[in-house]
């Protein structure tokens, strides 16, 4: 595990929790989310919607609307520095709640600033009545401290950088018309130009067709290296982490359910779900007759989850201790850094 202390370590999750309370009852998105990512890295979060990938982009952005939605405990820190850090102490026969998340005026620092997003709309995070060009420099200003002019120039070389032809003329354009690659270069524009430690790309490509992807992979890819950022790749596609990705956590349920290095995760993987995920989808590296198997039953409803692992139902492995505790997030074999909370991996069968 990566040493909290510094080190090589930009982010670190621990047992993150984030809920929201409706009228049905509390729906635990999040419920177990641990993660790291070290510098210059590029983390795949991979699982099926509604496993609680955006809602743990938004923790880290604090991007969560409080309320209806709740930090019910753990910690994000980046840098070592609190986003968010929520625990519970024990007084006497009192439990408190202890909050020491950094301030809102702090986190805005972080966010747009250290921290870029790009959404996988982008019509839902820019702004339909701003000119591109005032939306980029307005984010530099903010948080780069440069003049206007110096905001305006950085706005072209920026469209320049994500291959917008024109790209001086193109500043005084508004959102609308822009075709959905040319609006998601815009945003990988605004979330590079302040020159962020770390990227999250939340499903950056899924509402694209398929040659508009790859070139928006290929470009994040190069950019993010010339840039030095760290990337988190929030995908439910396995096949956009392998090409993207060194490390990968599966998540499922509101919980990180395995992480390794992106080879262990393709051939080793040990959590019977990352396994059923990898059945599912065509490989490029195995033999073209190799049947698809979607993965039988539907996602556990999260209003309704009990103490165990919330993928029994699914689970060809499961054991009577399964349905009464959710196992940790523990060390197995191979390579160093591979974790998977399961009381009874896959065994991999000898060569
Ligand atoms: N504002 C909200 N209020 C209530 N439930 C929410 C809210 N946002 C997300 N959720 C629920 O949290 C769960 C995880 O959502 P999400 O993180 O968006 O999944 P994913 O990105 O993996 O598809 C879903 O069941 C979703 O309905
Ligand atoms: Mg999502």
């Amino acid at each position: 595990m990566a040493d909290e202390a510094g080190g090589d370590t930009l982010l670190q999750i621990e047992n993150l929790r984030t809920y929201f309370h409706t009228h049905a009852g509390i729906v635990r998105a999040v419920q177990g989310v641990n993660l790291h990512l070290d510098k210059g890295e590029t983390l795949g979060i991979v699982g099926e919607s509604g496993s609680g990938k955006s809602v743990t982009a938004l923790s880290i952005m604090r991007l969560i609307p409080q309320p209806p939605g709740e930090f019910a405990g753990g910690r994000i820190l980046f840098r070592g520095t609190p986003i968010v850090d929520v625990r519970e102490e024990k007084r006497g026969n009192e439990i408190r709640r202890v909050d020491k998340s950094i301030s809102e005026s702090q986190m805005r620092r972080i966010r747009g600033g250290d921290i870029g997003m790009i959404f996988q709309d982008p019509m839902t995070s820019l702004n339909p009545l701003l000119t591109i060009g005032r939306q980029i420099a307005e984010t530099v200003q903010e948080h780069m401290g440069v003049g206007r002019k110096e905001a305006y120039d950085r706005a072209t070389e920026m469209l320049m950088k994500v291959g917008i032809p024109s790209a001086k003329q193109r500043l005084k354009d508004f959102p609308f018309q822009f075709s959905g690659g040319m609006r998601q270069r815009v945003m990988i524009a605004i979330a590079l130009s302040t020159n962020p430690d770390l990227l999250i790309a939340d499903e950056p490509t899924t509402a694209l067709d398929v040659t508009i992807q790859a070139q928006i992979l290929d470009l994040m890819r190069g950019l993010s290296a010339e840039f030095g950022s760290s990337v988190i790749l929030i995908t439910h596609d396995l096949g956009v982490v392998a090409g993207m990705a060194q490390r990968v956590a599966v998540m499922y349920a509101g919980y990180v359910v395995e992480t390794a290095v992106l080879d262990d995760i393709f051939y080793h993987a040990q959590h019977p779900y990352t396994h059923m995920l990898l059945q599912s989808i065509p490989r490029l590296d195995l033999p073209r007759d190799q049947p698809l198997h979607p993965i039988p039953g539907s996602p556990p409803d999260l209003l309704t989850l009990g103490p165990g692992c919330p993928f029994v139902p699914r689970c060809p492995n499961a054991l009577p201790i399964c349905r009464q505790q959710m196992p940790p997030l523990d060390p197995v074999g191979g390579s160093g850094g591979h974790l998977a909370a399961c009381w009874n991996p896959v065994k991999e069968k000898a060569a």
